[in-house]
């Protein structure tokens, strides 16, 4: 069997249970499942862009939020998280059915949840959130935040993954999606009645320190080959800091 967390890979496969991909994900042997980016490593370069040490990972409870296809919750299970909770919204059309096809590849049995986070009545706290994705497309980051800090154990990880406004400054700017003015990337107002579809505000550096410091995190920014290819997104890593 070959390794999930390679670059390598034999085949592009499309579709392979009929349905389209936005994760491009390993397969077993060696073969990749060809999804919507035309770096089919973009995803395993995000992984190890979050820097994710085995202290961080090995027997914790992991939550990805936004889970999508799968791979970041293939990824934590393989990783050696002791569970991985999936959520997504049913907006998804091809969730949980592609992430659930990736996991059996992988002979991994993740939690799997339809519904939104903001909501979703979890019953727990978690030791990992993954955030990767999701937060430009809430309508309400503040409360998203102080929702996720909720859903932390005390002191747990937050990965935290975003399109971010290319507005330097050492204030905190959001800029606002907008489909009739050029921000960088649209709003796309067809979905705004859409839960996760539509974009909304896209923080700055300075906007993503101060949000971590209102919900008592620490925060520190990540680098790596993929905010090197993809230089309008960020990648940060917050610790849920006690009452
Ligand atoms: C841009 S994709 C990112 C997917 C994956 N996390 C990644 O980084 O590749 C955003 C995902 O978050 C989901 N999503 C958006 N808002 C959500 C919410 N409130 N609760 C759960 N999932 C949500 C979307 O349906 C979509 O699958």
């Amino acid at each position: 069997m070959v390794g999930f967390f390679q670059a390598n890979y034999n085949n592009l496969i499309r579709r392979p249970n009929g349905c389209d991909w936005w994760h491009s994900i390993p397969l077993p042997d060696g073969d990749r499942i060809a999804g919507a980016h035309n770096d089919h490593n973009v995803q395993l370069k995000l992984w190890e862009t979050l820097h994710l040490s085995h202290a961080d990972i090995a027997g914790k409870r992991v939550l990805d939020i936004g889970a999508n296809d799968g791979f970041f919750t293939v990824a934590a299970l393989l990783a050696g998280a002791t569970t991985v909770t999936a959520i997504n919204t049913p907006e998804w059309y091809t969730y949980p059915a592609n992430l659930v096809f990736a996991s059996q590849q992988w002979n991994v049995a993740p939690e799997v949840i339809v519904g939104d986070f903001q909501t979703y009545d979890f019953g727990c706290t978690y030791d990992v959130i993954l955030f990767l994705g999701v937060l430009y497309h809430l309508e309400n980051i503040f409360a998203a935040m102080r929702r996720l800090r909720s859903l932390l154990a005390d002191g747990g990880l937050l990965c935290l993954e975003t399109q971010m406004s290319q507005i330097e400054s050492t204030l905190p700017i959001y800029e606002g999606a907008s489909d009739f003015y050029p921000t960088v990337a649209k709003q796309n107002k067809e979905g705004l009645h859409v839960k996760g579809i539509s974009n909304f505000l896209f923080p700055n550096q300075t906007a993503v320190l101060n949000l971590a410091r209102s919900y008592d995190f620490t925060c520190e920014r990540l680098r790596g080959a993929y905010t090197r290819d993809n230089s309008s997104r960020g990648v940060f890593r917050l610790k849920k800091l006690s009452e």
